[in-house]
């Protein structure tokens, strides 16, 4: 177990191959008398029952909520789904909203907990890869504009996560591998430990092994707990969870989302961001080579499908809704599994890179 602390909303995160079976019991053990499950259509099959019947032998009353799956339905016309059915379910402050999927149903349930009756208790079942080393620690919620994605949003922390590894098993090869993004870019910017495990049990993460999975996710779980402990509403720290994104989000964006899967283009930033890092003597250069080889044993792209012009990708990171008065701040790794936040990178640099890429 990992605990997320953050003041009076401190929080558990229990990594444990079927904990869905104790999810009645922990939320029980709150005083939790009902609760609305919402979900996916690829999700819901699978799970659902499960955690369902596990909240009813607890002696709770639970709902399910089915939504469409996908990145296109993280709407807040599906927001509004989840308000009504708990209205229909009569869901007072004293219930529970529950996610149970992937990083897109856990920020619309979240979010939807954070805005019906002005806040409602949240509990986040994470089932992919990303949203159990990632989105389901720290409290971001919300949901996309047809202008950009995450626009409108809430910070509102769950009373717990139950990330639950053997869900990862009905994941496709593509959804899993694009998770390692993420565990990766938590290596580079907290721990070199992380880096060797990953690097050391390579065949065991490709047969989806339930004990390195249970130990990968946890130690992603307790690096990102303790940066956000540090910084619960990114106003400094929390930054360095983007490392990878100002070239990945760009790039994600070009290829309109629809040719790059989130973790491919965070990887193809972690390549760009290494070597930015790398040539301003931050790392040595065989840290390069290291990362690519890396991310390509993780079935992970470290170069576009197709040149890009480096002009046209640089004034997209521009776009980025993280930049402030102008400037983009990139994050950029550092020797020692450390990374630091709020650096200035100029055209160049970044164009030296990008016409490098596939070239290591
Ligand atoms: N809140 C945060 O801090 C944070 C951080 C990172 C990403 N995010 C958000 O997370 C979202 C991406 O999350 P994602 O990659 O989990 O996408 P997702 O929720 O769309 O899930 C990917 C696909 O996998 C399916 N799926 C989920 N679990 C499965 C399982 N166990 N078996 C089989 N299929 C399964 C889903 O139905 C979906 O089709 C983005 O919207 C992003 O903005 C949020
Ligand atoms: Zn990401």
């Amino acid at each position: 177990m990992v605990y997320v602390d953050v003041g009076a909303n401190s929080y558990p995160v229990y990594v444990k191959a079927g904990i869905l079976s104790d999810v009645g019991r922990i939320t029980r053990d709150k005083g939790i008398k009902k609760a609305l499950i919402v979900t996916d259509n690829n999700v819901g099959p699978l799970y659902l029952k499960k955690v369902q019947s596990a909240l009813v032998e607890a002696g709770l009353k639970a709902f399910p909520l089915t939504l469409p799956a996908g990145e296109s339905y993280k709407t807040i016309s599906a927001v509004e789904l989840i308000w009504e059915a708990a209205l229909e379910a009569t869901l007072d402050r004293k219930s529970l909203l529950i996610s149970l999927g992937g990083g897109v149903i856990g920020d619309l349930t979240g979010f939807a907990a954070a805005t019906y009756m002005r806040g409602l208790n949240f509990l986040q079942i994470p089932t992919t890869l990303l949203a159990q080393v990632d989105a389901s620690v720290g409290g971001k919620t919300g949901c996309n504009l047809r202008k950009g994605k995450n626009l409108v949003g809430a910070f509102h922390q769950p009373i717990a996560v139950c990330a639950d590894p053997s869900t990862l098993l009905s994941l496709s090869e593509r959804e899993y591998c694009s998770g390692f993004a993420e565990i990766i870019k938590h290596a580079l910017i907290a721990s070199s430990h992380l880096l060797e495990l990953v690097e050391n049990n390579l065949d065991l993460i490709k047969k989806r092994d339930l004990t390195i999975l249970t130990q990968i996710v946890e130690e992603n779980v307790e690096i990102k707990a303790k940066i956000v402990s540090q910084d619960e509403k990114e106003t400094g720290k929390r930054a360095l969870l983007n490392l990878g994104h100002t070239a990945g989000h760009a790039l994600e964006e070009l290829g309109d989302y629809k040719i790059y899967h989130h973790g491919e283009a965070v990887a193809i930033g972690l390549v760009i961001a290494t070597q930015i890092a790398c040539e301003r003597g931050y790392l040595d250069s065989s840290y390069l080579s290291r990362i690519q080889a890396l991310l390509c044993s993780l079935g992970l792209p470290i170069s576009p499908h197709e040149e890009i012009s480096p002009e046209i990708w640089w004034k997209r990171t521009f776009a980025d809704k993280k930049q402030s008065s102008g400037q983009v701040y990139w994050v950029l790794p550092k020797v020692g599994g450390l990374a630091n936040y709020g650096e200035k990178v100029e055209f160049n640099e970044f164009a030296k890179a990008v016409r490098s890429l596939g070239k290591g």
